[in-house]
C-alpha cells in the first residue's frame, strides 16, 4: 500500500485534499500530519476521520528530530506539503512563527524525505503547496507565469518564496524528486473565517461591520477549494519531475466588487431587504504592504495535464454561501474557539 504523508490536512485546503485523496484511493493509506495550530480543525474531517486508509497523527513540523523519526517509523513513499501559517495579516504582527513553520519546517521534511529515500528516488516525491503571493504585485494588465520572477512582500509571501527555493534547491543537489505548485486565492467549506470570504460572511450574519482595506481596489484570482485540491490530484499522479505548476481560476475580482456580491447573495439568503448587508461595509486603514493584483495563467497546467477549473464563481460561491449558513454550528465552534475542544474529545479521551 502506498503509504503517503499530507502535512497540513486539518486546515482549509487540507482537509479537502485529504477527503478526495481518502475517498478517491483506498490503495493509498493518507497519514494526515498536523499540529492543530489555530487553524486547524479536526471537525473538518468528521466524515473521513474512520477510514481504515486514514490515520490522523499530531505533530509539529518544526522538530526536526521528531519528524525524522517519524519518517523512519513509517516510511513514507510521497509527501504532499501543505502545512503553514498561511495568514498574511498574522505574518505582519508576528513573522517569526511564518519563518519558523513555513521555512524551518520545511526544511525538516526535506531533510526527512532526503534521508529514507536516500539514493533511490523510484516513484518517490515531495510535493510542496505553495501560493501566486511569491510573484508579488502585478500592475493592471499581465499575468503570473511559472517563470515570472519571484517578488515577495509580506512575510507570509517571503516565507513561502523561501521554501519554494529551498524545495528547488534539494532537488538539483541531491536529486529529490519535487513537484510544486502555486495557486491563486481559494474560497470554499472550512474555510477559517478570518480570511476574506468567510469573515464576511460570519459578520453579515451577525450584523457586524465589513473592514475593507484601503479602497477595496485590490485585486485577487479566485478559485475553489475542491478544484485546487482536483489539481493537486492531477499534478501529484501526472507532474513532472522538477516542475512548477501555476493553479488558478482565471477569476478576477477586485474586493469592493466581490463583497458586493457577497452582500447581495446573503441579503436574498437571509431574507433581507436589498441592499441591507452593503451598509455594514467600513473602509479601514490600509494593509502594509499590501499587493494591488494577482493573476495566474494556468495554460502550462491546463495544456500539459488537461486540469481546468470546473465551477463557475457565480456557482462557487453561491454553494460556499449556502455552506456556511447551514453549517452555523462548525461557524460558532470555530468562532468561540470551541472546535480546540474537539482533539481532545475524539482522541485523548477515547
Ligand atoms: P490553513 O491555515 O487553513 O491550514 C494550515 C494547516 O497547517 C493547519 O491545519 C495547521 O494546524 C497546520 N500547521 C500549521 N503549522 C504547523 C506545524 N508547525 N506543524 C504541523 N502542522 C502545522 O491553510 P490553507 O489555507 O489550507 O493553506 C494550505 C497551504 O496552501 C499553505 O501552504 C498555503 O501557503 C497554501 N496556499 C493557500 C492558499 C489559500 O488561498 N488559502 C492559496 C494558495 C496556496
Ligand atoms: P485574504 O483572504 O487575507 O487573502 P490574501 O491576503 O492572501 O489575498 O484577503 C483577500 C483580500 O481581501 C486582500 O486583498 C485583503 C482583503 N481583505 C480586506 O479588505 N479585509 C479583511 O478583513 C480581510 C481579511 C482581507
Amino acid at each position: 500500500m502506498k503509504k503517503i504523508l499530507i502535512t497540513g490536512g486539518a486546515g482549509f485546503i487540507g482537509s479537502h485534499v485529504i477527503r478526495l485523496f481518502v475517498n478517491k484511493y483506498p490503495q493509498y493509506k493518507i497519514y494526515n500530519l498536523d499540529n492543530l495550530t489555530y487553524a486547524g480543525n479536526l471537525a473538518n474531517l468528521k466524515d473521513i476521520e474512520n477510514s481504515p486508509n486514514y490515520e490522523f497523527i499530531k505533530g509539529d513540523i518544526i522538530e526536526g528530530n521528531y519528524i525524522m523519526n517519524l519518517f523512519e517509523k513509517y516510511r513514507f513513499d510521497s509527501v504532499i506539503h501543505l502545512a503553514a501559517e498561511s495568514h498574511v495579516d498574522r505574518s505582519i504582527s508576528n513573522p517569526t512563527e511564518f519563518i519558523y513553520t513555513n521555512i524551518v519546517g520545511t526544511v525538516n521534511l526535506l531533510n526527512a524525505a532526503k534521508h529514507i529515500w536516500k539514493d533511490n528516488f523510484e516513484d518517490k516525491l515531495f510535493y510542496h503547496i505553495s501560493t501566486d503571493e511569491v510573484y508579488g504585485s502585478l500592475g493592471k494588465e499581465g499575468f503570473f507565469v511559472e517563470t515570472t520572477p519571484y517578488d515577495p512582500h509580506s512575510p507570509y509571501s517571503a516565507s513561502k518564496a523561501s521554501s519554494d527555493h529551498l524545495v528547488r534547491a534539494y532537488h538539483d543537489t541531491f536529486g529529490l524528486p519535487i513537484v510544486i505548485s502555486n495557486c491563486s486565492n481559494n474560497y470554499g467549506s472550512y474555510q477559517f473565517p478570518e480570511k476574506l470570504i468567510p469573515l464576511f460572511i460570519n459578520n453579515i450574519q451577525n450584523n457586524e461591520f465589513l473592514p475593507v482595506y484601503g479602497k477595496g481596489e485590490n485585486v485577487r484570482d479566485w478559485l475553489y477549494v475542491e478544484d485546487h485540491a482536483k489539481a493537486i490530484d492531477v499534478i501529484f499522479h501526472n507532474g513532472k519531475n522538477g516542475e512548477t505548476y501555476n493553479i488558478g481560476g482565471h477569476n478576477e475580482w477586485k474586493n469592493i466588487d466581490l463583497i458586493k456580491v457577497v452582500c447581495k447573495i446573503m441579503d436574498k439568503k437571509l431574507g433581507r431587504k436589498e441592499g441591507t448587508s452593503e451598509k455594514l461595509i467600513t473602509f479601514v486603514k490600509d494593509r502594509a504592504g499590501h499587493d494591488l493584483r494577482y493573476a495566474i495563467d494556468s495554460s502550462k497546467l491546463q495544456k500539459e495535464l488537461g486540469w481546468k477549473p470546473s465551477l463557475q464563481f457565480e456557482e462557487g460561491i453561491e454553494k460556499t454561501i449556502d455552506w456556511y449558513l447551514e453549517n452555523e454550528e462548525w461557524l460558532k465552534n470555530v468562532t468561540s474557539g470551541d472546535y480546540l475542544k474537539y482533539y481532545e474529545q475524539q482522541y485523548v479521551k477515547r
